[in-house]
């Protein structure tokens, strides 16, 4: 993708969760469609409750531990890393997602939390080998693989010699998916999912292992490490 197109592409996602901020977390937590407020159907809430469950089981964040949770909008892995006692810094592009987690991280008196930087997740500007682990759940659902190869060739470069990535991609033909597909497109935003043997071809191409791939909810949840 053009670097302009890819500029358009990110503002209009930005745009986007600038103004979904303040419905987010409701909806998340009351199981409504961010669309239109609708109830989620049984299938989307045990989709979403495997995503959560299988993604933080798949990090396995131990105390102590400094992680990165690339776009990580209002923290929904994010806090989960800081239950874990992890030092968590966090990244995204929308100004308001963030500010809904900065605000929770002050009203919950988080002390584990690092820095929350607003910025695009393939040129985060960290140090190389900082980080034991680097998360990206939801984004890559956006994004052509010309991206995620930038994405996950940034997660090695910041990732210390033993860490690891947990990162998601949508489930190509998959109910959810195509449901989800329909909704965004509804609003102009263009989504993409890819066969699983040309996820792991981008995988490869970034120079990082593929150790474990489940399948939950829409998407395929990949653990990532260096060797
Ligand atoms: C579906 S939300 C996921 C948020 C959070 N990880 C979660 O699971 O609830 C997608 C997030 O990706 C962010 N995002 C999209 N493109 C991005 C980019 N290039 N760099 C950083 N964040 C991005 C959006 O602002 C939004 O917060």
């Amino acid at each position: 993708m053009a670097r302009a197109t890819l500029d358009v592409r990110k503002q209009k996602l930005k745009k986007e969760y600038d103004k979904q901020a303040s419905l987010y977390d409701v909806c998340l937590e009351k199981h409504l469609s961010i669309k239109n407020r609708a109830p989620l159907s049984s299938e989307w809430v045990r989709g979403m409750e495997a995503e959560d469950k299988n993604f933080i089981r798949l990090a396995n964040p131990k105390s102590g531990e400094v992680a990165l949770d690339m776009a990580c909008g209002t923290g929904r892995v994010f806090l989960k890393l800081v239950e874990k006692r992890c030092i968590v810094h966090g990244i995204d592009i929308s100004e308001k997602m963030l500010s809904i987690l900065k605000r929770k991280i002050a009203e919950r008196r988080i002390s584990n939390s690092g820095e929350i930087a607003i910025g695009s997740i393939e040129k985060t500007g960290y140090n190389a080998r900082y980080f034991d682990l680097v998360t990206c759940m939801g984004a890559m659902d956006y994004y052509p693989l010309s991206f995620a190869r930038k994405v996950l060739s940034e997660a090695k470069r910041v990732l210390k010699p033993e860490g690891r990535v947990v990162i998601d991609f949508p489930l190509l033909g998959g109910e959810l998916f195509e449901e989800f597909k329909k909704g965004e497109e509804k609003d102009g935003i263009r989504v993409y999912a890819y066969p699983q043997e040309k996820i792991e071809k981008a995988i490869q191409k970034s120079g990082l292992k593929i150790k474990k791939i489940v399948r939950a909810g829409m998407e395929f949840q990949f653990l990532l490490k260096k060797r």
